[in-house]
């Protein structure tokens, strides 16, 4: 069988579709700062993934597509695929990504993977998703699928930026969260936004490693230390933030988990960078 099938009539060009990938259509894009934009495609009857996972995205426009790991920021019940994305100047694919309009053809393999699903961890009171930049979008899909609040009490996600404007994507998610017909309910009362900043003055500043070491973040919320009697955790950012939270939990007592093997926390990168 041939490997291409064309498929897709473009109004400026006809291009063929590779096995194994959806060609689907933009259907609105919007941009949080000079750096930062989220954006929305169909979805495809057949795609199914879980709430928190990645896939393979690229755009039609090369001879031979670059494809980077983004994670899905819509939850499994959404009619459309969201992802949030940072804009690298001359980026192999987010040099162009940032252009793309409503209309436009985005590539998506058929395959989600990952391995910040509810499923990895082990049930417990609170689950804490910790996030730094573009590492938020995971989260974005976790924090509007009803199952995780099936399955935690209470829910805190933790954004840390560099600067106040690339909070605004987790802000304007929660709050749209929380006035969702299907999910508010869930979340209102037991969702809890904490946000920090670490290169200009705000409420909250530091990284959130530093603020679990000094016990800020839980004076701040009001919530006794980690523990692995009753919390559980999902990480998300550079490998740096990564590295360092992961061994924070650690200092707490929680176990790294994974699919096969849940345990009372799981980490993934925030890939594009
Ligand atoms: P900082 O400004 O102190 O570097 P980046 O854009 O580099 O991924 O950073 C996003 C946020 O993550 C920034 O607020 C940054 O703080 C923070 N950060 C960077 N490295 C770490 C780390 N190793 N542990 C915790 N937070 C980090």
């Amino acid at each position: 069988m041939n490997e291409f099938t064309p498929i897709v009539q473009g109004s400026a060009a006809s291009f063929a579709i590779p096995a194994g990938v959806f060609a689907q259509t933009v259907t609105a894009v919007e941009h949080f700062t000079d750096r930062l934009f989220k954006f929305r495609i169909t979805r495809p009857a057949s795609f199914r993934f879980r709430s928190g996972e990645f896939v393979m995205i690229g755009l039609p426009n090369a001879e031979k597509p670059v494809y980077r790991a983004y994670s899905i920021a819509s939850p499994s019940w959404d009619e459309e695929i969201e992802f949030y994305s940072i804009k690298v100047p001359g980026g192999p694919l987010t040099g162009h990504l940032q252009k793309i309009k409503a209309g436009d053809t985005v590539l998506m393999r058929k395959k989600p993977t990952g391995t910040l699903v509810n499923d990895a961890l082990l049930p417990g009171k609170r689950l804490y998703m910790f996030s730094t930049g573009t590492g938020i979008a995971p989260f974005a899909s976790l924090i509007r699928d009803p199952d995780t609040y099936d399955k935690f009490d209470e829910v805190i996600l933790t954004h840390t930026c560099r600067e106040v404007n690339e909070l605004k994507y987790g802000q304007q998610l929660v709050a749209e969260c929380l006035e969702d017909p299907l999910v508010g309910e869930f979340a209102t009362g037991r969702l809890r936004h904490y946000t920090s900043v670490t290169r200009e003055a705000y409420p909250f500043t530091g990284r959130i490693t530093d603020l679990m070491a000094s016990g800020k973040l839980f004076e701040d919320l009001g919530v006794a230390p980690i523990s692995p009697e009753t919390d559980r955790g999902m990480i998300c950012g550079s490998m740096a933030m990564l590295n360092d939270t992961k061994a924070t939990l650690e200092g707490f007592g929680l176990v790294e988990g994974a699919n096969n093997k849940p345990a009372t926390f799981v980490v993934e990168r925030a890939f594009v960078d």
